[in-house]
């Protein structure tokens, strides 16, 4: 059966210029980008977005990086998304990832433990509340604002 995630790929990526390859990546992995939105993230979305990391010390500079420019939000969908997803983008350090994930999506185009060109989420249960986030029912308006 058919699963859904997030995934967003991150201002690096999209600055870069990374996100043709990205997208290629995904397809070649036999994902459809059922949904696409290109949005620039103000302060109160980022912080809502990531609001479980709030207690931690990388959390404001975390805010700063997601705001830094606009994302590509996406919604994958295909059988075990949300695992496969994770396994495609690889280690959350891009840099660790690069040697012992090389193929992998932040080991290609990643820079570090931060700037890690794309986001996925961790679980199916994540998966939905990070998709309703993002693409909310058209009588509820969503959290943020679309450009
Ligand atoms: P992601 O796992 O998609 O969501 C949380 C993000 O916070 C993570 O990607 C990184 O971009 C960032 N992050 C996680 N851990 C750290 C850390 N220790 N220092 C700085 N940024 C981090």
């Amino acid at each position: 059966e058919k699963e859904k995630t997030l995934a967003i790929i991150k201002p690096d990526g999209l600055y870069d210029n990374c996100t043709d390859k990205i997208k290629n990546a995904i397809f070649d992995s036999g994902f459809t980008i059922v949904k696409e939105m290109l949005i620039q993230l103000d302060e109160e979305a980022a912080m809502s977005f990531y609001a479980e990391h709030s207690s931690r010390s990388f959390f404001s500079s975390l805010v700063e990086y997601m705001t830094s420019g606009p994302v590509l939000i996406m919604v994958l969908e295909k059988e075990n998304a949300v695992a496969d997803w994770r396994a495609l983008i690889g280690p959350t350090d891009a840099s660790k990832a690069k040697i012992t994930h090389p193929n992998s999506i932040r080991g290609m185009y990643g820079l570090d433990l931060q700037k890690n060109c794309v986001h996925g989420s961790d679980s199916p249960q994540s998966a939905q509340r990070e998709i309703s986030f993002f693409f909310k029912e058209k009588s509820s308006g969503s959290a943020v604002t679309e450009h």
